[in-house]
């Protein structure tokens, strides 16, 4: 018998039926992968599993009981433990204190039993493989590290189904390695996983079976070896898709943008490079190799230490981000959450923070301009929502990203500075996603871009520009292109001058 059964669960959010009839089953020590389109309904499966959401119907099964989940409290206290696409730690706490949030071992007075918390968070340490102190801040860890911290809370219970959500979004392949690490353990202790993930490499990687989802139904599930790549794409999006990495010939133009002998203490020492109308530079590096505060320099978030920059032949020096939008330089962060959306906002208002000054005649904002614009951005980019007027919220996450670059679009750059933009979006939408950047370029806008993803470095590039240890080793034409030649010099196995 499965450890896990849920049958025909439906829930439905308004006008939207997010899930019809939804069945799944899980046996102890297998991993499950969950696959589907943005808006597919995963999140809102596994939310009813963790007791965030109730169905509208079904029924669930777990170890031969019938059992109702009306609250999160009670999947964890079955062993249930779903870590969320938004991660819940907290920052300001340290890594013990997040590791048993909701459950500090107390002795009879309430008083926490500190030696217990040390003891316990060394062996859940060891058991993530993270050399870190349990007294560290979490802030000061590192995304990957964080996303283990969330494994080994999980881990703080009993855990017997552990549910990941899209956890591999910011890793890149060498975290992602560790943390299939763990997973494997895990598997061996006889937990359950289910993996939800928009990676199809890693769900073929760790998957006994996946399951589709499609428009909140199910389409099929089959073990991993009686699935191709092809086959899954197709069961996802219903369309064949030709071309991942649509290119579009445009003709590269006069510089836009040049950086000049640019640093950052000595993050990014002395880097320079240009980019010309129609072109789309890729700035590729390992973590540390100062690409990100390259990005961060150019968006006006952090201020160079030495050098100096152009837009459009003119000097450029951004003091903020916003003296950036106004310079008419776009900036897609690496977290949507951190440092681009407001989730309590709807749609519009997000989309509108970025056009204010265009928008507003005399300090009022044309409310009817603002509804055009976010319902347009709504077709452009196929955001699946309820209206303009939804909280960015209520989307689904890859949903969420869309908005997200459908407000960078808006502000009218003409440099693009675009960190992972299709984090977390689905097969599908990442190749309308890529029409839209080229129709940007096609426009004469220029774009540097930043990718966890080889392929799509390489898949969108005209060049990439390759920093190791904030110095910049080579900046390859599109022609010698290749995952090998770009990771030698990222590493460091080649080049050094080729200049
Ligand atoms: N709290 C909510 N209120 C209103 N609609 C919601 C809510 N939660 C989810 N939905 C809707 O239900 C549908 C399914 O969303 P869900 O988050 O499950 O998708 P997903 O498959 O996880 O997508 P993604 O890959 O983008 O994360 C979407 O259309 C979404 O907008
Ligand atoms: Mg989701």
């Amino acid at each position: 018998m499965p450890l896990l059964t849920m049958t025909n669960i439906s829930k439905r959010f308004g006008a939207v039926q997010a899930l019809q009839d939804v069945s799944l089953t899980l046996d102890a020590g297998e991993v499950l992968g969950i696959v589907g389109e943005n808006g597919a309904g995963k999140s809102t499966l596994i939310k009813i599993l963790g007791g965030a959401y109730f169905s509208d119907t079904g029924s669930i099964v777990f170890d031969g009981e019938s059992i109702t989940i009306d609250h999160p409290e009670y999947s964890l206290s079955r062993g249930i433990s779903v870590i969320y696409q938004e991660l819940s730690l907290v920052p300001e706490l340290s890594v013990a204190e997040n590791l048993f949030l909701g459950h500090m071992p107390r002795n009879v007075l309430g008083g926490i039993k500190h030696n217990e918390v040390m003891q316990r968070s060394r062996t859940l340490l060891e058991r993530i493989q993270l050399d870190v102190s349990p007294r560290q801040r979490l802030a000061d860890l590192r995304i990957d590290a964080r996303q283990l911290v969330e494994v080994g809370k999980a881990l703080s219970r009993d855990v017997r189904v552990l549910v990941m959500d899209e956890p591999t979004s910011s890793l890149n392949e060498k975290e992602v390695q560790h943390l299939f690490s763990v997973v494997r353990n895990l598997k061996a202790e006889g937990v359950a996983v289910i993996y939800i993930s928009h990676h199809l490499e890693e769900v073929f990687e760790i998957c006994d079976r996946v399951m589709v989802l499609r428009d909140g139904k199910e389409v099929d599930t089959r073990p991993t070896t009686e699935w191709t790549p092809t086959q899954i794409v197709e069961a996802m999006v219903d369309r064949p898709i030709e071309d991942f990495y649509p290119k579009a010939n445009v003709p590269i133009g006069d510089v836009v943008f040049r950086a000049d002998g640019l640093s950052l203490n000595d993050r990014v020492q002395n880097v320079s490079f240009d980019i010309r109308a129609g072109e789309i530079v890729g700035l590729g590096g390992l973590p540390g190799s100062g690409i990100i505060e390259t990005a961060q320099i150019i968006a006006g978030i952090r201020r160079a230490t030495g050098g100096t920059m152009t837009l459009q032949g003119q000097p450029y020096h951004p003091q903020s981000p916003h003296s950036a939008i106004q310079s008419q330089v776009g900036y897609v962060p690496e977290d949507r959450k951190e440092q681009g959306l407001f989730l309590e906002f709807s749609i519009r208002r997000n989309i509108a923070l970025s056009i204010l000054s265009k928008l507003s005649k005399f300090g009022v904002v044309n409310n009817k301009s603002t509804e055009a614009i976010a319902q347009k951005a709504i077709v452009d980019y196929k955001i699946k929502a309820a209206g303009t007027g939804a909280p960015v919220k209520s989307l689904s996450g890859g949903n969420q990203q869309k908005v997200l670059l459908a407000r960078v679009g808006q502000s009218d750059p003409i440099l693009m500075i675009m960190n992972d933009p299709t984090r977390g979006i689905d097969v599908g939408a990442k190749v309308e996603v890529y029409e839209r950047i080229g129709e940007f370029v096609q426009q004469g806008g220029a774009v540097l871009l930043l990718s966890s993803e080889l392929p799509e470095l390489i898949g969108i590039s005209d060049r990439i520009v390759v920093l190791r240890n904030g110095q910049k080793i080579a900046d390859i034409p599109r022609n010698e292109f290749s995952q090998n030649v770009i990771m030698s010099y990222a590493a460091g196995t080649s080049g050094g001058n080729n200049e």
